[in-house]
């Protein structure tokens, strides 16, 4: 059994997990996640504010967690620390940290890419959340379509090629005057909405794509998110009741969108689990329609609570767990990236 504690800083969220484990047996003994509520009044992340928060929040952050978990420092193995992708100047704060950490106690310092720990979240709720699946990441600042094939062996089937589906719904709110961060307000406002009365066009979804082309996993919403804006400035578009109907509209159609392409991602390599990742993830009519499709070819979906969903340290401790078990560990010269792919992904 190795204790991990997972420390994350490449956004908004100061988080600090600890985990015990071995293998799939892993154990999520705290998880504390701090989120900074000053960057709602500037409708978007502010990065040298969130570097300036997470370096006052993160000790404090760290010794809850400890003490959740009825755990002294020195009961800790390995710090596993998100080193990219992010804010550089935020994931700085948990890097510099991480390693300082190292140095003291001695121990090994794990780095992990954001995404793998997405990757890893659903299994800490889900036992049968393991490869091979096929996996759908969907967050504020990325889309990523992967078949994974086994934990570190990642093919890359499909990615956003302009907007990240949070992206889209952040925006799309902030067009129908809804608060940051916007998707839980865009599906609240949806369920008012009527399918019918916006409909917007699916982007990049036509029957005539084959596999191999490269538009057949690909998406993109910047269009969609312009469509919106359209018919938001046209006659009528500034009713309340028309709001809602183009929440719904737009909703339905990234929702429609996402569940095609992955589902033609899961009947491609025979996968009969589907795991969703990332904020975009908490969307209940993503995750009813995902459902639905992979019901009918037999496959199951898995999504995590809210809480794992978005960015913690515990998905990233659990990834780390996996690495430190790899033998992936980093020495003191470990740095913090704005953007680094996802170690064993490779093309499809
Ligand atoms: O994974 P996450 O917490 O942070 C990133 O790594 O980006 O994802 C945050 C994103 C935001 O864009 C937020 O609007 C979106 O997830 N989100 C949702 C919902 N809850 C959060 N989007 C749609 N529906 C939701 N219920
Ligand atoms: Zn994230």
């Amino acid at each position: 059994m190795t204790t991990i504690l997972g420390i994350e800083t490449s956004c908004d969220e100061t988080s600090a997990a600890v985990l015990t484990g071995a293998g799939n047996d892993a154990r999520v003994d705290s998880l504390v996640v701090l989120s900074q509520d000053v960057h709602r009044v500037f409708g978007g992340v502010v990065p040298e504010i969130a570097s300036r928060a997470h370096l006052t929040a993160l000790v404090p952050v760290v010794a809850r967690a400890l003490t959740d978990a009825r755990a002294t420092i020195g009961d800790i193995d390995a710090v596993g620390v998100t080193y990219a992708p992010g804010l550089v100047g935020a994931l700085l704060v948990g890097v510099s940290y991480a390693k300082s950490l190292s140095f003291g106690l001695g121990i090994p310092v794990v780095p992990v890419h954001h995404l793998e720990g997405h990757i890893f979240a659903q299994s800490l709720e889900h036992a049968d959340a393991v490869p091979p699946f096929t996996a759908l990441l969907v967050s504020g600042g990325h889309t990523l379509l992967v078949d994974v094939a086994a934990w570190g062996d990642y093919r890359l089937l499909g990615k956003t090629r302009d907007d990240a589906a949070g992206e889209a719904f952040d925006k799309v709110a902030k067009l129908l005057g809804l608060p940051y961060p916007g998707g839980p307000h865009v599906e609240e406002l949806a369920r008012a909405g009527d399918p019918k009365r916006a409909p917007f066009a699916r982007p990049m979804l036509h029957g005539g794509q084959r596999a191999g082309d490269d538009d057949f996993y690909d998406v993109s919403f910047s269009g969609l998110k312009t469509a919106v804006r359209r018919a938001r400035q046209a006659p009528g578009g500034e009713t309340d009741e028309m709001r809602a109907h183009l929440a719904r509209g737009f909703q339905d159609a990234l929702v429609d969108t996402l569940v095609e392409k992955t589902a033609r991602g899961a009947i491609a390599h025979k996968r009969t689990r589907i795991v969703l990742g990332g904020g975009v993830a908490c969307n209940r009519a993503l995750a009813d329609a995902m459902r639905t499709r992979a019901a009918a070819f037999g496959a199951s979906v898995y999504t995590p609570s809210p809480r794992l969903a978005t960015d913690n340290a515990a998905m990233i401790a659990r990834a780390a767990l996996f690495r430190f078990e790899a033998g992936d560990v980093a020495g003191l010269d470990l740095s913090a990236y704005a953007a680094r792919e996802l170690p064993g992904l490779h093309a499809a």
